[in-house]
């Protein structure tokens, strides 16, 4: 019982993470691209703002299930399929890319939005794209790997 709660939190935290990602760079930046920089950025900064605390808690949600279905229910390192330590190690260099962005460009972002200052924003938000390009792409390559792994031959 323990273990599919695990592994449905686990999923929907992906869901959350990876979908989010996806409508914010394939979806929204297209149409924003349009906009005069004042009001882009303080929309992306509105929708950042309401998307990054869920992000956090799907990156707490991720590790803590994740750990749990390796150590507990796979039984340790030794007892996971390769599909499982791909996963983790991908699953790392996202949660730490995504802390990079939350305190530092995010950061600034933000303090560049409240203080009008457009150029200083518009540099911070071109990081933060990057970021989230190489974030969707492991996390689509993430999501495909953990949930056929157990079918691979
Ligand atoms: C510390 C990092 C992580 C660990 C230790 C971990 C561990 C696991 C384990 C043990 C499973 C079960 C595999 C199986 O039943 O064969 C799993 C499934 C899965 N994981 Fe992860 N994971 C991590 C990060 C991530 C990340 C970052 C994502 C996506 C953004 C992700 C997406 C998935 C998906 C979609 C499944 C399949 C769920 C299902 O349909 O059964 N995981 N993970």
């Amino acid at each position: 019982m323990i273990d599919s709660i695990a592994v449905a939190l686990h999923a929907l935290a992906a869901a959350i993470w990876v979908g989010g990602m996806f409508l914010v760079y394939v979806c929204l930046r297209p149409v924003v691209h349009e906009m005069d920089p004042q009001p882009r950025l303080k929309l992306m900064a509105g929708v950042f703002g309401k998307f990054f605390p869920w992000v956090m808690m799907a990156v707490v949600v991720l590790l803590a299930t994740g750990y749990y279905l390796l150590m507990v229910t796979f039984g340790g390192f030794a007892g996971a399929g390769s599909h499982v330590h791909i996963m983790h190690l991908i699953g790392l260099i996202m949660f730490a890319l995504f802390l990079h962005l939350y305190f530092a460009p995010w950061r600034r972002m933000r303090a560049a939005v409240a203080e009008e200052d457009w150029a200083k924003a518009g540099a911070q938000v071109n990081t933060i794209r990057l970021i989230v390009l190489v974030n969707l792409t492991l996390g689509l390559a993430t999501v495909a790997i953990g949930s056929s792994g157990r079918y691979w031959p």
